[in-house]
């Protein structure tokens, strides 16, 4: 990893799982980190954890679903460090369900963050990334779910399809202005993180998943529990962002953390062009 010393790294997410081993690794590299968190104790936990390491942090506690918040949090990134090297749009969350039956507030939730809390993240930062007179990177987290579809997630791939081709676009849209700024899209498969205990960072005051009767179903549990059982299973945190630390470093646009499914992408292109449709894996 080359040496950030005097440079500013931003994690959205950055209060557990990937986005927390991103910052570690940057902190350890000498960068001041800027962290933007909807979980607040987790936030302050990871915080105080770089700042005895030596590392200068800013920890701003919010929701990147809302626009005005993230725009306050780039505000004071940009005041209190004067430049942004990287940004790592990371944060997200994910649910189940069949599409008929998954209440449209699961929509409401995920879409708002793994969607448009990449486009309020590129909002908020690029146009004055794109403004610095060096080289800078954004680097969304979209999934191997914006590559492949998996069943049993229809608004997290929807998401994470969009995240793909949202960051293409921005990457396009950075080189037709001659921008500094490259945007970067990360797809992991399965990493070992907190995910499966996004239900604890909705941000719907209104709605309450015990009251909705899919959500109490048979259904629901049985595909949550393939959801929460395979992340345990996944790669380790610390190997994954060594991968998508390389990948930046190496200015790669599709960072791949898990290569063993390559051949799967592409055997899901020629199968959509094929004209058959997707092939059902049983559960
Ligand atoms: N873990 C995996 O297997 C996996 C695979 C592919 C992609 N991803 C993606 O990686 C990213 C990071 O996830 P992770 O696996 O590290 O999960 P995680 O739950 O460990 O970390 C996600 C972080 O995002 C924060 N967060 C959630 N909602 C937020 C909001 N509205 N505003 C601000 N912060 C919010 C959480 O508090 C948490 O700190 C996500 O975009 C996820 O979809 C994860």
């Amino acid at each position: 990893m080359k040496d950030y010393s005097g440079k500013v790294v931003v994690v959205t997410g950055g209060a557990h799982g990937i986005g927390a081993e991103i910052a570690r690794r940057y902190a350890q590299a000498g960068a001041a980190i800027a962290l933007f968190d909807i979980e607040a104790p987790a936030l302050e936990t990871m915080a105080e954890e770089l700042r005895t390491t030596g590392a200068t942090v800013l920890a701003v506690h919010g929701d990147v679903a809302d626009y005005a918040a993230v725009g306050d949090f780039a505000d004071r990134v940009f005041e209190s460090f004067g430049r942004v090297d990287l940004v790592f749009s990371n944060a997200g969350v994910i649910s189940a369900g069949t599409i008929w039956e998954e209440p449209v507030e699961d929509w409401d939730w995920l879409l708002g963050v793994n969607v448009k809390g990449l486009v309020h993240t590129a909002k908020a930062f690029t146009a004055r990334m794109s403004a610095q007179d060096f080289p800078s990177d954004i680097v969304n987290t979209a999934s191997i779910a914006g590559l492949l579809t998996v069943e049993n997630s229809p608004a997290y791939v929807a998401s994470k399809f969009a995240a793909l081709g949202l960051t293409e676009v921005l990457d396009l849209q950075l080189q037709g202005i001659g921008s500094p700024v490259r945007a970067h899209a990360v797809c992991p498969a399965v990493v070992s993180t907190d995910l499966g205990r996004c239900n604890e960072h909705r941000n719907q005051p209104e709605f309450n998943p015990a009251d909705h009767p899919y959500l109490q179903s048979t259904d629901y549990t049985k595909r949550w529990a393939v959801v929460e059982g395979s992340l345990p299973l996944g790669m380790p945190v610390e190997d994954a962002v060594e991968v998508i630390i390389e990948g930046v470093e190496s200015n790669t646009f599709l960072i791949l953390t898990h290569p063993a499914y390559n051949p799967a992408i592409a055997g899901r292109v020629q199968l959509l062009l094929s004209g058959s449709h997707p092939q059902l894996v049983q559960r």
